[in-house]
């Protein structure tokens, strides 16, 4: 959601920048801009669509030692180019790009720039409009922007260049992402190290309030007073071949073929030799000792909670609740004292997760952050970190974080009581099911093209575990084929929903817990007399003769970390057949960083 990309340096900004935007891509977006310090003026050029749209109205030799550049998820005023970003203010000495919300841009308007002649309709222009007036008022903008911060509300990163200094690229941040990189002869900053790490791996981190002043030689940074900071860089982990797509299509195709990878190397990561669990004690003792565990998550990760919630009951015997991290502030439970926080995020960087962490840490109460991002937002903000070692996940369609998302729970929960159970055999189990899983494309191809090509309507069901994996395949085929799905409890379906079925509605059961199989088949059939075209994906020991995809048992415990793999390969199809923008789905962002 909105990326910004920035440099100061030694000339090849253009194509840095443009570059980093690209790398940036996967975040969502509908227009993108660039502005180019030509050492006299500030060009600016920005347009509705793709990078590929707004490369071709950049001059082939524009460059420059300084430029900002943008991607727009909109959110105040429609997808246009007057709406991009970079923004200017009306003099023309400030051009700034801006990732966020500002919650009292109408009474910034009203009380401060009821003159100013507006050219966009986004708050961000309030945000230049403003500064302008304080860089007249004060004389320099290291003052405006302190008192800049004092008039904002809501969240914004913000990368400025100010006419009359050439040499200096000014960095803002408050509750949205930003990272500073330190090169050679050259500074970057960036939404995420993802957009710099061809050019460095050293990064700075910005706390909220704080601003930077980099110039190609040195980065300072100051803390909302204007109090001078010193930090450390820190070193990202990321390898710049994560970043490619390699032989595949698409990104979420590499994604899904690497899930077995993945769950080995979480075992490499997170268990020894000797089969012990390596979490930090403190992080089990915490654990172990809370009341109530309280999950809070967005999306795919609010799916993973939903499992997590049956780890940690079943294996460490502590009662948990799950809550989607949207709802949560506004609609608290009640939080038993001594109660414990687990917040589940792929970026750590979603702004109703982190809304949701400042609140109940405020409280008092104590967070671990499930996470694929070091040193993300909600990984900094918590008192504890588990790393997913998933690899960055670049389509927006999460498939490989929320397998990982799992295992790691579940490693987690087991550990807590010391939970009788050879998980390193076990995982292992999961791994090679995916293996065979990533094997059977072609079936998922062909299923795809018979259940999914055409219709605008589906279903999944499952009980018990099954039905948490049927949202997770609901919400997987609904955000990248733009068929309406829904995933439902399948004992619940009769209570109302079946007056949805028709001739031809795909409804797909999946059925991988014993206990349960039965009735879920009674549901299939149900909705199959009705007219439905059903599907079965079924684990080897529950499966009948007419099953449509089987799948090798694992441990029931484990069965979502396997029958998830299907349904993702099934939205992929769906939408390759549909042609669809796989990676990058219509409306979508990668990382939501607004609430
Ligand atoms: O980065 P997070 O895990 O916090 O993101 C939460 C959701 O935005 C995310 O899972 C979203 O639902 C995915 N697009 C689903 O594929």
């Amino acid at each position: 959601m909105c990326g910004i990309v920035g440099m100061i340096g030694q000339g090849q900004t253009k194509a840095m920048i443009l570059k980093g935007l690209e790398t940036l891509e996967y975040r969502g977006y509908d227009s993108a801009g660039i502005a180019l310090h030509t050492g006299r003026a500030v060009d600016v050029y920005r347009e509705k669509g793709r990078i590929a749209d707004l490369k071709k109205h950049i001059p082939t030799d524009a460059d420059a030692h300084l430029g900002i550049g943008h991607t727009r998820w909109a959110t105040h005023g429609r997808p246009s180019q007057r709406n991009s970003h970079p923004h200017q203010s009306s003099n023309g000495r400030l051009t700034l790009v801006h990732n966020g919300v500002i919650e009292n841009e109408k009474q910034l308007r009203q009380e401060y720039l009821h003159d100013s002649i507006f050219a966009s309709d986004t708050d961000t222009e309030v945000i230049v409009q403003l500064l302008a007036q304080l860089v007249e008022k004060h004389g320099d903008l290291p003052t405006a922007i302190i008192a800049l911060q004092q008039l904002l509300h809501g969240s914004y990163a913000l990368a400025i260049i100010d006419r009359e200094q050439p040499d200096v690229l000014y960095a803002v941040k408050n509750k949205s992402p930003l990272l500073i990189g330190k090169g050679e002869e050259a500074n970057y900053l960036g939404s995420d190290a993802l957009a710099m790490i061809d050019k460095t791996k050293n990064f700075y981190e910005l706390n909220d309030g704080e601003y930077a002043i980099l110039t190609a030689e040195a980065v300072e940074i100051f803390d909302r007073e204007g109090k001078k900071i010193i930090r450390e860089t820190f070193e990202a982990q990321i390898d710049a071949n994560d970043l490619a797509k390699g032989p595949f299509k698409h990104y979420m195709m590499k994604e899904m073929n690497e899930q077995p990878a993945v769950i080995r190397r979480i075992i490499q990561a997170y268990i020894n030799d000797q089969n012990e669990t390596l979490i930090d004690q403190q992080i089990l003792t915490t654990l172990r000792n809370a009341k109530r565990i309280f999950i809070l998550a967005a999306g795919t990760s609010y799916h993973a909670g939903l499992v997590g919630k049956q780890y940690i009951e079943t294996m460490a015997q502590i009662p948990t609740e799950v809550h989607l991290a949207s709802e949560f502030v506004y609609n608290m439970p009640f939080i038993p004292e001594g109660s414990c926080f687990i917040f589940i995020s792929q970026s750590g960087e979603t702004a109703d997760s982190r809304a949701a962490l400042v609140a109940i840490r405020e409280l008092g109460f104590e967070a671990l952050t499930i996470t694929n991002v070091p040193g993300s937002t909600l990984s900094r903000e918590a008192n504890y970190t588990l790393l997913l070692h998933a690899g960055p996940e670049i389509a927006v369609a999460s498939t490989k974080a929320y397998t990982a998302q799992l295992t790691v729970l579940a490693l987690t929960a087991a550990a807590i009581r010391n939970y009788d159970l050879d998980l390193k055999f076990e995982l292992a189990r999961v791994a090679t099911a995916m293996d065979h899983i990533c094997e059977m494309h072609e079936q998922f191809e062909m299923l795809a093209q018979n259940y999914f090509s055409h219709g605008q309507h589906a279903f999944y069901i499952g009980r018990h575990l099954d039905y948490f994996v049927a949202l997770e395949a609901a919400l997987k085929l609904k955000e990248i084929s733009y068929i309406h799905t829904e995933g439902f409890a399948a004992g619940e379906l009769k209570h109302g929903t079946i007056a949805l079925i028709e001739e031809g509605t795909p409804v797909v059961g999946l059925i991988a817990q014993a206990k349960v199989a039965n009735h879920t088949r009674s549901n299939l059939q149900e909705v199959a007399a009705r007219g439905a075209h059903t599907a079965t994906i079924v684990c080897e020991s529950l499966a009948q003769a007419g099953d449509t995809v089987i799948i090798d048992d694992v441990h029931e415990l484990f069965t979502p970390l396997v029958m998830v793999l299907p349904v993702q390969f099934l939205a992929y199809y769906a939408a390759y057949i549909r042609d669809c923008d796989i990676d990058k789905p219509r409306n979508l962002a990668k990382s939501v960083t607004v609430e």
